[in-house]
């Protein structure tokens, strides 16, 4: 059934679509919000429970924004809730982790280097090291460590260096960083759903009753997004950073991502520092941009392979090995691809496989069977231009190839 890899592609692309709107959506309102709050000016003639108010132009119009903390003295008419950014960021982002490192565990969550695992062990893992980390966080915030905001994000940090090893001791240095991002990103996602929504919905009936709302709510919805606001450029980065193999699959990948998490916070810190009108501190710059060579310079650290070397073709990928077609694709593959998408390419210009796709021996070929049936196959994407002028024919041959292997493999 070949028409499910196309349409598995065609999912991946929708749901990655949906992901990245919803994710501009989470991220845009919560940077909004977190400069509008930094901003706010307190007023004499403010309205009573009125904490601040600010004046903004857009779209034609001027907005009069007030603050009441913790909350108005009575129930107002009409009011908009943000939580459905963030529920749709994560659970789309949850549907792209089953599509991609699920649906495809043995290319791209295990590396057989790294720690020879099952797929089910693998996803195993996967789901749980996300439970677990919300579970330390929250308990850990909630802890008597939770109540010193300096000593606890240091906590975080080093909670956070320590994961970033362990996933890449486990995964794919790939998956690795996909999994940081989706760690702390759940972290992020559940602050809301377990801990300022429901906040919100006390205050809110203490309100509806007549109450006053207890100040304790507005504190920890404020030490959470104050989490969530450092977390934020982090989490991008490890999501685009599978484009980025110099990145996530070099031998000190973990210290790379350790440095993210620091370049989070400068940046930040420039941005929150600013929008409060306390000044603007170039020296978060200067130190983001020494941290940003220094993790270039880590890149180039090149990785050994270690473990023996296991060049036989995974039993998962085994059918495309076996295919008829193999030796004639496998001959296609080296003289159109393999001067790329090789350990040492000799491609002019081109230094690294590109992506980390690497397609030299049977066991790299058969695995990214997948890709190259996409890629050269159904669509002409690679050779990028076709520069190394692969026929018609060859494409053919690639696509009856992966055909014909999956409809053999389903018949067995
Ligand atoms: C001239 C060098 C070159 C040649 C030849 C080449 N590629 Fe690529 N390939 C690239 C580059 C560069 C990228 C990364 C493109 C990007 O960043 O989107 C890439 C990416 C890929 C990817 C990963 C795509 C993704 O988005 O994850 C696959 C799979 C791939 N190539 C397969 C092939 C196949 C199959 C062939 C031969 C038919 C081939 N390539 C020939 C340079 C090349």
């Amino acid at each position: 059934m070949y028409e499910f890899a196309i349409a598995w592609e065609w999912l991946a692309f929708a749901v990655r679509w949906l992901h990245v709107i919803t994710a501009i959506a989470w991220i845009g309102s919560s940077f909004y919000f977190i400069a509008l709050d930094l901003g706010l000016v307190k007023r004499d003639h403010l309205p009573v429970g009125a904490y601040g108010e600010e004046w903004q132009v857009h779209g034609g119009g001027f907005y009069h924004i007030q603050k009441y903390l913790v909350a108005p003295a009575t129930m107002p008419e009409h009011l908009t809730w943000f939580k459905w950014e963030s529920y749709a960021t994560w659970l789309s982002g949850f549907a792209m982790l089953c599509l991609v490192y699920y649906g495809g565990a043995d290319l791209f969550l295990i590396d057989r280097h790294v720690l020879d695992i099952s797929a089910t062990t693998a996803i195993a893992i996967s789901i749980g090291s996300l439970a677990i980390g919300w579970i330390f966080y929250d308990l850990l915030c909630k802890s008597p460590l939770g109540k010193n905001t300096w000593t606890l994000m240091g906590i975080l940090y080093v909670a956070l260096v320590l994961m970033a090893w362990g996933y890449t001791q486990v995964f794919t240095g790939r998956a690795a960083f996909l999994h940081l991002g989706a760690f702390t990103a759940t972290i992020m996602s559940a602050n809301v759903f377990f801990i300022i929504m429901p906040n919100q919905r006390v205050v809110v009936a203490d309100l509806i009753a007549g109450r006053t709302p207890d100040p304790k709510y507005g504190v920890i919805a404020k030490q959470r997004s104050l989490h969530n606001n450092y977390l934020t450029l982090p989490v991008i980065f490890f999501m685009l950073s599978n484009h980025y193999p110099l990145a996530f699959a070099t031998a000190y990948n973990w210290v790379i991502a350790a440095l993210v998490f620091l370049m989070g916070v400068t940046i930040r810190h420039w941005f929150n520092t600013t929008h409060a009108r306390k000044g603007r501190p170039t020296w978060t710059w200067i130190v983001t941009l020494i941290i940003f060579i220094a993790i270039m310079w880590l890149s180039t650290v090149p990785k050994v392979l270690t473990g023996e070397d296991k060049a036989e073709v995974a039993p998962a990928f085994q059918q495309f090995a076996a295919n008829a077609h193999f030796p004639a694709v496998k001959d296609a593959i080296s003289t159109r691809c393999s001067m790329c998408h090789s350990a040492e390419p000799v491609y002019e210009g081109i230094n690294r496989a590109p992506k980390g796709v690497m397609l030299e021996n049977d066991a790299e070929i058969a695995s990214h069977a997948r890709e190259i049936y996409i890629q050269a196959g159904r669509s002409h994407a690679m050779p990028p231009g076709n520069i190394t002028d692969m026929t018609n024919d060859e494409r053919k041959l690639v696509t009856a190839w992966f055909e014909s292997a999956v409809s053999e493999g389903k018949t067995e």
